[in-house]
């Protein structure tokens, strides 16, 4: 499904988590949306000052109501077939200004993250690349009902590791990231558009079609 000939149109809402000027992840961020529109996809790209909001606070909710950002955020979600999260590892989880987001906009109804693909990525200084702060990032938004693509990216030592053009230096973890996004992309573009292969789930595979015995979604 990577010959552009064959896409269906898709959209990615595609954003970092960081606040700063010159974040990695930022970068991270970038690159992943120029590979994904390289691939035939839409991109949506955000700024985590976009959807950046006041601590969640259930008195303000209810007195003055959603900020402008939290619906901004809520309705760049909506937009988007899937997202694309960068996101810092901060003490091992993700930074607090995410989460305080995905808090808010977890108090829509309907909750714009449900059934919604989402690819997590980091980079990091470290040798761990933030890799165990998506695994943190992972919960409230498995909880919320996002279908978190299993292959995440994390890239170590992030400070060197980008050449001047934006690409990861190396360039077979280049490719791994490519071949990632292109593979996360696929499933998206299925979900979206041959939605038989979602939807027809038998619980017995194998046996013999039988009305009375299949579960059938
Ligand atoms: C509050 C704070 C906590 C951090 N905790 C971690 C950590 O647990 N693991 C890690 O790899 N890096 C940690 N770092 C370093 C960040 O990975 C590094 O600052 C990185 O560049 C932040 O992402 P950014 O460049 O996109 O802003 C931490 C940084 C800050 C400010």
């Amino acid at each position: 499904m990577s010959d552009l000939q064959d896409r269906q149109p898709v959209r990615f809402l595609v954003f970092s988590a960081a606040l700063r000027t010159g974040s990695l992840n930022a970068r991270l961020a970038d690159l992943a949306a120029q590979t994904i529109q390289g691939n035939g996809g839409q991109v949506d790209f955000a700024r985590m000052a976009d959807f950046d909001a006041p601590s969640y606070d259930a008195d303000a909710q209810a007195n003055q109501g959603f900020p402008g950002t939290v619906e901004e955020f809520r309705d760049r979600i909506t937009a988007s077939d899937a997202f694309v999260i960068a996101s810092p590892e901060y003490n091992f989880s993700m930074p607090g200004v995410l989460k305080n987001s995905i808090d808010w906009v977890s108090r829509f109804s309907p909750q714009p993250f449900n059934e919604r693909h989402g690819l997590l990525m980091s980079a990091s200084p470290s040798m761990a690349g933030g890799n165990r702060g998506l695994w943190a990032l992972r919960i409230p938004l498995e909880h919320l009902g996002a279908r978190v693509y299993p292959d995440m990216f994390s890239l170590a030592r992030a400070h060197h590791a980008f050449d001047g053009d934006g690409r990861i230096a190396d360039a077979r973890l280049q490719e791994r990231f490519a071949q990632n996004i292109v593979a996360f992309m696929d499933l998206v573009e299925a979900s979206k558009h041959y939605p038989c292969v979602k939807t027809r789930w038998v619980e017995y595979l194998g046996e013999h079609p039988d009305p009375v015995i299949d579960r059938v979604e």
